[in-house]
């Protein structure tokens, strides 16, 4: 059900009517419900462009609208808006098929995609911390969203698996099977890392097999690669489990980490060569971007092989590049990486495209997010000042929420106390999140993200939990009996839950999660008041079958919503 869309034709062919056929119609949801459902802001430009009075050329285009099918009153405002009211009995049957259809009434797209999103892809050579946490559950939230629209969508875990700290970790890793303590040691990835820069640091033998290993590594030798794989795979398993805790749909075959391209790296290289696109200088190899001007205004340089013959992070992404459109046929690269990284992922697009590789038709995109801060203001820490460990984090919010369930709720047996809580810290991590524009920096804070009020996820749980308990409290009704819709509160409602699949198609468009999150908050809010002012249960069989209707719907779109930001919904709590 694209509601906007069946409205803003009906405006088109009104503008057509009044001999407005240049002119853009500029139709938006209504600021205030209680003037209208949406609202018609084009007149003004059109008029001052074709010289005419607005408010007279808005009325004309409000005596178009009249008796149209879908628009019940159309009515001049101020200096020529049009506020339009759309008719009770279309949108009674609009939510009629919604309820009727398992999918919500949402089409799948009409050309569906091939769409790769790069998320989560934490460096392995350490224990998944914050940092990680937005990544991953940004693009978790963005692959459910597009999937549910029908696209085809490969999920890209970009882990960070290669590089001359694996030489150093797999040295320390040797030694400590010699020792016999080799499992022991890797059950704290953190620790292992800091024991390892340690030895590093401080025996020059030491650091000389690590350097030894890096060499071994890239060129193959099986004994060291061995041991690579065995740190890899325990770091894996370690990153698995914090995404079975925040419920990811991220699966380990999804893992295609910076080693996979390894063998590329050359060829990637010499092809940019071949094609006067990098240079030579010194035996380093440059793309000197003209597109990026550096202070002095001097072109950018984006190193591909260092002197020594080494490759880069930027390397590796060239290689990623080619493999995401020649093998996985992408038709639109997603990549959900921090901010900081804006240069990086702009300087290689435009690389991968002067190559040939990236073709025009193929839309890649830096999905760019802010920082995670504390309350001071300053990027999040633990109170020493170290990183918090995402599992830590995550325990801490399973913690939290199970206390505050059990201080509201004293009957709850433990283990509903466990169940409630998992899925109230999980979603308020999430929530709190999700919820921001993803583009700016934001607060984590406990207390806000956990509260009951406002717009966080225990209030989104909530609401749905008060939904579902009309229906244990109704008992029987019939579901296939008429709606109508009287109230001005039922009408706002229905209008509401009709603009779903647009709020999904402009996350889709835009990559923007908190249109969602707005969305569901929204539609909480007015459920709330309209339970408020229109009895459901206690009124006339009639009245009382048509608003559990909407009742229904507004439990399964808060359901399908936050199932789409990844946040799990509750019977009861
Ligand atoms: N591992 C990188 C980091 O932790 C992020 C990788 C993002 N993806 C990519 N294709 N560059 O910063």
């Amino acid at each position: 059900m694209k509601l906007y869309q069946q409205v803003a034709t009906e405006v088109e062919k009104a503008f057509s009517a009044t001999g407005l056929t240049e002119h853009p119609i500029v139709l938006q949801p209504a600021k205030n419900r209680d003037f209208g459902d949406y609202q018609i802001n084009g007149v003004m430009g059109a008029a001052k462009k074709t010289r005419q009075n607005p408010r007279e050329l808005a009325q004309k285009v409000a005596d178009a609208l009249q008796e149209n099918p879908l628009i019940a009153t159309a009515e001049v405002a101020g200096p020529g808006f049009i506020n339009l009211h759309l008719r009770p009995e279309k949108l009674a049957q609009y939510i009629k098929s919604a309820l009727q259809d398992d999918h919500l009434g949402i089409t799948h797209s009409s050309e569906p995609q091939t769409i790769v999103i790069d998320y989560s892809s934490p460096n392995l050579a350490k224990e998944m911390h914050v940092g990680h946490l937005r990544s991953s559950i940004i693009g978790d939230s963005l692959n459910r969203v597009l999937s549910f629209l029908g696209h085809k969508v490969i999920a890209q875990n970009h882990v960070g698996d290669w590089g001359t700290q694996f030489g150093m970790l797999v040295a320390y890793l040797t030694e400590q099977q010699q020792n016999g303590r080799a499992d022991l040691e890797l059950a704290d990835l953190e620790q292992f890392y800091r024991n390892a820069k340690i030895r590093f640091d401080e025996d020059e033998n030491f650091a000389n097999t690590a350097r030894e290993y890096v060499v071994k590594l890239q060129s193959g030798e099986a004994s060291v690669l061995a041991l690579w794989q065995q740190f890899v795979q325990t770091s894996l398993q370690h990153a698995q489990a914090v995404y079975q805790k925040l419920g990811l749909k991220l699966l380990p075959t999804d893992v295609t980490g910076e080693s996979f391209y390894n063998d590329q790296l050359q060829p990637t290289v010499n092809e940019l060569l071949a094609k006067g696109i990098a240079v030579d200088s010194d035996g380093t190899k440059v793309v000197f971007l003209e597109e990026f001007k550096n202070q002095d205004d001097e072109p950018m340089p984006f190193i591909i092989q260092k002197k020594d013959g080494g490759f880069l992070y930027a390397s590796t992404d060239l290689a990623c590049v080619r493999y995401r459109i020649n093998t996985l046929h992408g038709n639109r690269l997603l990549y959900v990486v921090d901010a900081r990284q804006s240069l990086h992922f702009q300087e290689l697009f435009t690389v991968a495209r002067k190559a040939g590789w990236l073709p025009e038709s193929v839309l890649a995109e830096h999905v760019s997010f802010g920082t995670m801060m504390g309350k001071d203001g300053k990027p999040f820490k633990t109170r020493s000042g170290d990183t918090v460990k995402l599992l830590d984090l995550l325990n801490e919010a399973v913690t939290r929420a199970s206390a505050l369930v059990a201080s509201k709720n004293p009957d709850l047996s433990p283990a509903e106390i466990a169940h409630i809580g998992h899925a109230v810290g999980i979603g308020a991590v999430k929530y709190a999140d999700l919820s921001k524009n993803r583009t700016s920096d934001y607060i984590f804070d406990w207390d806000s993200m956990l509260s009951f009020e406002g717009n966080t996820a225990p209030y989104l749980q909530y609401a749905y939990t008060r939904v579902q308990s009309v229906f244990r409290k109704a008992e029987t009704w019939d579901k296939n009996s008429e709606i109508s819709l009287n109230e001005p509160l039922e009408q706002q409602l229905a209008v509401e839950l009709l603009k779903f699949e647009d709020i999904l198609n402009s996350v889709a468009d835009t990559t923007y999660p908190h249109y969602l999150a707005a969305y569901l908050y929204q539609i909480a809010t007015l459920f709330s008041r309209f339970y408020e002012a229109c009895p459901i249960l206690k009124t006339d069989e009639a009245t009382r079958n048509s608003r559990l209707q909407l009742a229904s719907l507004t439990g399964k779109t808060l359901q399908q919503g936050l199932a789409l930001l990844g946040i799990d919904t509750l019977e009861t709590m």
